[in-house]
Order: C-alpha cells, then structure tokens, then sequence
C-alpha cells in the first residue's frame, strides 16, 4: 500500500468524459451551471462534502477548460484522461493507479448528476464496508424507466443490472433504476473492474456489471434508494433548468431555516455559494450570482442582482441596484435605485442612492454620492481608481475622472467634471459660470422674423 493512501478513507471517481451531444453546446456537458456552479463542480462539492480522501475526476481528451474548472473547484483532485470512449468500467479504470493505493471504499459519480446529496455519497461509502457486501447502488423508482440501467432483485437481494438496451420485455417493466452512483468495496474494486467484458448491446464495459461479478464472488450487492429527483440526470437542457429548479428550491428552504425573511421565495435566485445572515430581508424577484455573502439585518429590495460582493450587516441594497464582483459594503451602507457599482468599497453608512455609477473605487464612511455621479475609470486600456474620504459629499451629476482622490470631508458642487485632485474639507466646482440676461427672452421673441412665426399661445 502506498503512502499516501489510507485505509479507511473513501476514494471518489468523477466521470466526465461525456460529449453531452444533447446539450447541443459548444461548451461540454459538464461546464454547464446549476444554481452558479458547474455540473462537474457540484459532483467535486458533493464528493468533498462526503468526505472523501482523495478525488479523481476522468474527462475526455483535450478538455483544458474542463480540467482549469476542475483545479478551480477542487485544487487537490487528480485529472486522468479517457482516450477512448469504452463505457463506465472503462472510464473508471483510468483512475487504476489511485485505486491500487487501498482505500476502504471507492465511490463512483456521474459528472452530470448535480443533485446528488452528501448523506448519500456517504451512505454508498459505508454501505461497501459492512458484512460481505462489496458493491453497493444508488437506485431510485422511475416515473418512466426507459433508457436506465434496472436493478434487479431477488427477494431483497440485488443480484444484477440490466441495460435498457439488453433489456428484454419483462426485465423493461422493472420500475427499480440504477441512478449511475456506485460504490464498490476498496479491496475488490480491482478484481471486479477488470473482470468486466463488453459483451453487451453497446459494446461497453459496464461498470454495472460489477454487481453480478460481485455477487458471482459470493460477495452481495446492496441498494441505497434515493427519490427521483435526487438521482436527476442532466443529459439536455430541458433537463438542466429542472435541475436548477429543484436546487433552488432547496437552497430557498435552507436559507428561510436559517432566518432569512423572503416575502416571495419563488421569485429569489441564490447560488450554492450565497450566504445570507439571519434577519435579512429579501424582497421579490432578486438574484444572487457567485460569490456573495449579506451580514446580518441587510435588506434587499425588489430587483437587486448582486454577484462577488460582500455587504455588511444593516446595509441597504436597491430596489433595481446591481451589485458586481469586487463590491465590499460596509455597515449601514446604502446603495438605492439604478445604482451599479464595481471592485468598490463602500464605507460604513455611506449612501450612493440613486442613478449611479461606481466603478474601481473606494468611498469612505459616511460620505454621500449625489444622484448620477459616475466615476470614469476607463479610457478604453486601462482602468483607474477613485478615491473618496470619510464624509465627502458629490454634489449630483458630477463626472469623477479617475484616478482621481477627494479627500476627507470634500465637496464636489453638482453637476463637475472633477479631473484634479480636491484636498480635505475643499469645494471643488468645475462647471460652466452661470449667465443670466434680463429680458433676454422678451427681446428675442420681439424680432421681426419671430413675430411672423409667432405662436398664439405667447
Ligand atoms: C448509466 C448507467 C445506467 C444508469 C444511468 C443513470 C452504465 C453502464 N449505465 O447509463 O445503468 O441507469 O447511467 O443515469 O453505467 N462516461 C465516461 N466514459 C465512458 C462512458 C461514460 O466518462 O466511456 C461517463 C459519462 O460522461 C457520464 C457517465 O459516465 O457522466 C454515464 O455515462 P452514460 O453514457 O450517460 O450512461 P447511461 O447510458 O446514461
Ligand atoms: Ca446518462
């Protein structure tokens, strides 16, 4: 046994060598999001959850972008290709070196099935390692069993799987399916997997035909039954956004048990990622994107897309504000109605409330940001920071030409270009002088050439 196996742990083997033809894509099947994550990142999340030592994800050849993904989400997995599609024993096989280390269990994930539970990646695990039970099955009652692998028993004894495509008539009445999730007892895992043939209708090698190899050992094979929906498989998109559905609903139920006020939960979009303080209020039709975390008492009014930000406790957020990544709100902020902001950090109370753009920016506690002040941090190459102090105050409609500093307790008389520099506590005006002319208007409308045009009104 080699060092750095251990023996009691679970190894996890992620198939996603798939070319998800379905999807109809040009990115691969298991890029595809659920609920902000990848398919193949939701498999990584599950099988980390799960607890298991080592991980190894099998992708097909020439994925670069799958396997960036897959350093992304899990630094520590191993990546091993599949040169040949041969079926799922074949797939797992690619992993032979991980496996000959010695663990106590190896379970096998599909790399589209995202939602796929923990408890249940666990409960495979534990399953192999009692009594002389070697292989152990994720099945599930399907509505429509067409198309899956059926279990089938002998009396409470799980004694093979048969392919919908070997299949004969009576096996095809078999409700019982195999949900693709398999664990297999570390110390036969070998043995079984090589004594696969592809003696089938696809000529394949099965990993599901490790069960009858099992059983054939003396060995026997058990079933860990999870509910339809759990054992969702994505193969088109009409499936994916079933997915998303089912995990959004799951999500919504975890946050309102967590202290979470949703006035209408159905209309709210959170990623697997979001964390929201207790007694947050979120109002309807609000999306969160990767990578946010809302501290406690925050409110979001109504059509609020928040996505990499991080907003402190009692801020307020919207309604129709969007939030970008790089967006730090500190305590008791308040960012109103049509106002965007980016890589911005927003000090404590500080209020930018209507119409605003803030982009590449850091704004001190307590200042205010008139409405439709924009920082201007692009000259079409690069970008350029704005930095405003504690309790300065943009007067509307000012233009901020980054980079650029007000400082601390500065004012910026509404309607300036600010492309300078404002020292502490100083006022800053950089607009046209007004003129006013008496009887300007008068005079004008009295011109001969007016008075021919002139309307009845005046
Ligand atoms: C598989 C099961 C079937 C089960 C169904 C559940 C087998 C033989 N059949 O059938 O019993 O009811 O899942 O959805 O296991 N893959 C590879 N390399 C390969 C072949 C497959 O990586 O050479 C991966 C795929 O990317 C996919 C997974 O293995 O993630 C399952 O393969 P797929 O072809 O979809 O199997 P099914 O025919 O759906
Ligand atoms: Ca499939």
């Amino acid at each position: 046994m080699a060092a750095d196996a251990d023996s009691n742990t679970t190894l996890a083997i992620i198939l996603a060598a798939g070319e998800g033809t379905r999807m109809r894509s040009s990115r691969p099947k298991v890029l595809h999001e659920v609920a902000g994550l990848s398919l193949v990142g939701h498999a990584l999340a599950s099988a980390k959850a799960a607890g298991a030592g080592k991980i190894v994800v099998v992708i097909g050849p020439d994925r670069p972008d799958v396997e960036a993904e897959i350093r992304r989400v899990a630094p520590s997995a191993n990546v091993v290709e599949q040169r040949e599609r041969r079926g799922t024993a074949h797939a797992v096989l690619q992993a032979e070196a991980e496996i000959a280390k010695g663990f106590a269990a190896v379970v096998v994930l599909f790399g589209d099935t995202p939602l796929v539970r923990p408890e249940t990646v666990r409960a495979l695990a534990e399953r192999v390692q009692q009594g002389k039970i070697g292989v152990a099955v994720m099945g599930f009652e399907a509505k429509d069993p067409t198309g899956y692998g059926r279990l089938i028993m002998d009396g409470p004894h799980l004694i093979g799987i048969r392919e919908h495509k070997d299949a004969n008539e009576k096996e095809r009445t078999i409700a019982l399916c195999n949900g693709g999730l398999m664990a297999l007892r570390g110390e036969f895992a070998l043995p079984l997997l090589k004594s696969v043939q592809s003696k089938n209708a696809q000529n394949e090698f099965y990993l599901t035909d490790c069960v009858a190899l099992a059983c054939a050992r003396g060995l026997s094979a058990s079933v860990v039954e999870v509910s339809e929906e759990e054992a969702q498989g994505v193969n088109d998109r009409a499936q994916l956004s079933q997915c998303e559905a089912v995990l959004q609903k799951r999500m919504r139920a975890e946050h309102l048990k967590n202290g979470v006020t949703m006035i209408a939960p159905e209309t709210v979009f959170v990623s697997l990622d979001t964390t929201i303080a207790r007694d947050v209020l979120i109002e309807p039709n609000c999306v969160f994107g990767p990578g946010v975390s809302i501290g406690e008492g925050a409110v979001i009014h109504a059509f609020s897309h928040l996505e990499g930000a991080t907003v402190a406790a009692g801020a307020t957020i919207g309604p129709f504000a969007r939030l970008r990544p790089g967006t730090k709100l500190g305590e008791g902020a308040k960012i109103g109605n049509f106002v965007e902001t980016k890589a911005a950090e927003i000090g404590q109370g500080a209020k930018v409330n209507h119409l605003t753009y803030i982009g590449d920016a850091t704004i001190g506690a307590g200042a205010n940001i008139g409405a439709g002040t924009i920082t201007c941090n692009y000259d079409g190459f690069r970008k350029f920071r704005t930095e405003i102090g504690e309790g300065a105050f943009i007067g509307s409609n000012s233009s901020l030409v980054a980079p650029v500093t007000i400082a601390a307790g500065a004012y910026v008389g509404s309607g300036s270009v600010i492309t300078k520099s404002v020292p502490e506590n100083a006022l800053a005006v950089a607009r046209g002088k007004q003129v006013t002319i008496d009887g300007w208007a008068e005079a004008f409308r009295a011109r001969p050439e007016n008075i021919a045009k002139k309307k009845p009104s005046r």
